[in-house]
């Protein structure tokens, strides 16, 4: 980055708005075929170019999550009345993620590689093992996985999908009762009798074989993401944050190299500048409330106020700052405590070593009126060091009270270098309704993968469309 970037100003357009010099193609549409039997989900959030070969800049899969869905666009169910089994049916498939081959062609432009023999579908419906030496809610697999906000990938190129707001498929577990605590949103809890305890963990999925498994060891919770950073001597350290009012960050140690499996995990007390344990054997407050120790990690959100972990004002993104080695928080915001626009922790781990328990925080960036941004959530640093993130505002909330100022959702850049150092700059604006997500860069930085989430979520009906269907607003690229 030399030259001055002029930006752009909040915008209202329906449509994906970009600064001068960039531009954009449509690479993917919920609903397009991926392989015969196969078609894109819904609502992707987090994605990952993982190259054919290594720094391979032409080719790699594209593992893309997707969150959740519209009725109104999938099931057709409207709100009334009770969903059938074949709604039901039709959401599951929505979910999970896709797995695609990626091609560039001469002219540089990226294609899907049409019936891939990689190119498949997880879903709610495909069988994932529990990778854990002991059964949960007495199986050894769970049937599908859902509510896949953010994620990361691991040295080794796997991707880790984070199951986030679980509980609105089929509810949570009143862990007194056994019973329901809570009904979900979209009722599959009365046609699939699948445990609650079977959902809320992070996947990881090797995109090359579609194959998956759920890592108990990093606990159980609303995960936005798993960040992965690796130690010198091979072991790994795993940053994922529980996005809700309040709850907690949490970082994984692993014993042996390479694991996600053997190891310690820790939650973050920030006034005391520590990462507290979560292992019942060294906490004695644990073996006081839990029979085990999956129940900890089954029950994290109450296992990690027992050993002090601290409320956050909803922790969303998690990314390692190439330039630093500081580890970057997105606050999303914490409205019940007068917090609307968030901000980004920057949280610097004691003598630089990602395994330390001592940490110094503060705040890198706060949103608002005088910075620009507000809500911030996923976060891209690219090959310079230039920090890109997007921002959430709910689509309820857009353009009102506090938000005002923000207009629809965008994408903003923070350049490290220059006369534009430490500014926040907005570099593209997101259709009506939508959030810009996934912000994933080739490895040549030329490119800059990015989803448009739930762009029309607030319509009422098909009839009455705020933002028009995934494709009909992408035919204006600029
Ligand atoms: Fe799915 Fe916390 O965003
Ligand atoms: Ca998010
Ligand atoms: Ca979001």
């Amino acid at each position: 980055l030399v030259a001055v970037l002029a930006g752009i100003n909040p915008a209202w357009e329906d449509k994906l708005l970009l600064m001068e010099g960039l531009q954009y193609e449509v690479l993917l549409k919920s609903g397009d075929a991926i392989s015969a039997s196969d078609f894109f989900g819904s609502h992707n959030d987090y994605l990952a170019f993982i190259p054919a070969t290594e720094g391979n800049t032409e080719e790699g899969l594209l593992w893309v999550n997707h969150e959740y869905f519209n009725p109104l666009f999938v099931s057709g169910y409207t709100g009334k009345g009770e969903r059938t089994k074949e709604q039901v049916d039709k959401e599951m498939y929505e979910v999970g993620g896709s797995i695609v081959r990626i091609r560039k062609d001469t002219s540089g432009k990226w294609n899907l590689v049409q019936n891939d023999p990689a190119n498949r579908r997880i879903t709610a419906k495909t069988k994932i093992p529990f990778h854990y030496p002991k059964p949960i809610a007495g199986a050894n697999h769970a049937i599908g996985t859902l509510a896949n906000c953010a994620g990361g990938v691991t040295p080794w190129g796997t991707v880790l999908t984070c199951e986030e707001n679980y509980d609105n498929f089929y509810g949570e577990r009143d862990w007194q009762t056994g019973g329901l605590a809570q009904a979900s949103v979209y009722g599959w809890e009365h046609f699939y009798n699948y445990p609650q305890e079977h959902y809320g963990w992070v996947v990881e999925v090797n995109p090359a074989t579609g194959d998956a498994r759920k890592l108990v060891a990093l606990g159980r919770c609303a995960h936005e993401c798993a960040t992965v950073q690796e130690l010198p001597d091979g072991r790994v350290v795993v940053y994922t944050g529980d996005d809700a009012n309040d709850e907690c960050l949490y970082k994984f140690v692993s014993s042996k190299p390479g694991s996600l499996l053997e190891g310690t995990l820790y939650v973050a007390n920030l006034e005391k500048g520590r990462w507290e344990s979560l292992d019942i054997k060294k906490q004695k407050v644990l073996k006081k409330a839990f029979k085990s120790q999956e129940e900890v990690l089954i029950r994290l959100r109450e296992a990690s106020k027992l050993v002090g972990g601290s409320p956050l004002d909803r922790p969303e993104d998690i990314e390692i700052d190439p330039i630093t080695g500081n580890v970057l928080i997105a606050l999303t915001n914490n409205r019940p405590k007068g917090n609307h626009h968030g901000s980004i922790l920057k949280l610097t781990e004691k003598d630089g070593r990602y395994d330390a328990l001592e940490f110094s925080h503060d705040t890198f960036l706060a949103g608002g009126e005088a910075t620009g941004f507000a809500c911030p959530d996923n976060m891209a640093f690219d090959l310079a060091g230039n920090l890109w993130f997007t921002s959430d505002i709910s689509g309820k909330s857009i353009n009102k009270g506090p938000y005002t100022a923000f207009k629809n959702n965008g994408l903003f850049l923070v350049p490290r270098q220059g006369p534009q150092a430490g500014q926040v700059i907005q570099v593209a604006s997101a259709p009506t309704d939508a959030e810009l997500t996934g912000p994933y860069f080739s490895p040549d930085g030329k490119t800059l993968f990015l989803c448009v989430q739930h762009p029309g979520e607030t319509s009422p009906s098909l009839a009455g469309l705020t933002s028009p269907l995934p494709g009909a607003a992408a035919a204006d690229p600029g």
